[in-house]
């Protein structure tokens, strides 16, 4: 089967509309990262990120085709002119790697987010992956094709932090607000990245206990959780850091890919990208 089959059926098996938009292929995150997709597909392995680590598993086990939920060269749209002109070496370094083991890289990050068929219905593969591994499926308010939005059973959030690490295979985890808040409402938000007025909005009006954030910065809304739970509200925050969670959710992939090829003798697995952070605890 050729790289551009693969990648056909892994698009058709998505649902294919976002935020009631058609995902536009001319447009969409979801580019040929790198490489050739004429070619023959020798072997799949799917991951979060295509990291250094991800590519030399991917070449240990001969397959010359990485899904990858997020982008290659660090970079929204994974732009290449700017690594070039300044000479990137790490850049240099990673793309020898992938010439010199013909490796192509597919993102699949729009096409996920917009459905997988369950049911009668498409949901959010990554979310929805989640919340089944953490056993929140039942518990999902809010838009439920999304599963962004939880109402568990009342527990802490480091019990809910200690559940996350175990099956993420986590080192550690950061907690915004007592330890031991009690939280029953739950938000898995988009990217905090800057501003965050809309969400400390929807937090405050929804009563949401605990948001389960991906990026975290300290000057808007962890500010606003923290002094909230100063004030005994029930409001924490929850991260593990943005790969660390999605890479949960990604492992779906690893299924459908294994139906789209099973006529094959081509090989394909999940490989869960190590924990990007380390910790230094003040007390060691
Ligand atoms: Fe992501
Ligand atoms: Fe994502």
């Amino acid at each position: 089967m050729y790289i551009s089959q693969v990648i056909d059926k892994i698009k058709n098996y998505h649902y294919g509309i976002r935020n009631e938009q058609l995902i536009d292929d001319a447009i969409s995150k979801d580019q040929v990262l790198y490489g050739d997709i004429t070619k023959e597909c020798t072997g799949i392995v799917i991951a979060v990120w295509p990291s250094i680590e991800v590519i030399n598993q991917a070449i240990a086990k001969g397959a010359n085709l990485i899904i990858s939920h997020e982008a290659l060269f660090w970079n929204r749209g994974d732009h290449t002119g700017w690594l070039e002109q300044s000479n990137n070496k790490t850049f240099q370094q990673k793309k020898e790697l992938l010439d010199k083991y013909q490796i192509t890289v597919w993102r699949d990050h729009d096409y996920i987010h917009s459905g997988i068929p369950i049911d009668d219905h498409y949901v959010d593969g990554i979310f929805w992956k989640f919340a089944k591994v953490i056993g929140w499926d039942q518990y999902v308010i809010g838009d439920t094709s999304k599963y962004r939005e939880f109402l568990i059973p009342e527990t802490t959030v480091s019990e809910v932090a200690r559940n996350i690490m175990t099956i993420g295979g986590l080192k550690g985890s950061k907690i915004i607000g007592e330890p031991n808040t009690k939280v029953r409402k739950v938000i898995i938000p988009s990217h905090n990245l800057g501003d965050a007025k809309a969400i400390i909005t929807k937090v405050d009006k929804e009563n949401f206990d605990l948001v389960l954030a991906m990026e975290l910065i300290d000057f808007t809304l962890s500010e606003y959780v923290l002094d909230s739970n100063m004030l005994s509200q029930n409001k924490t925050i929850l991260t593990v850091g943005h790969f660390n969670l999605e890479k949960i959710g990604m492992k779906v992939m690893e299924n459908v890919v294994k139906q789209i090829v099973k006529n094959t003798d081509l090989d394909c697995s999940f490989i869960d990208s190590s924990d990007m952070y380390n910790y230094v605890m003040n007390n060691e």
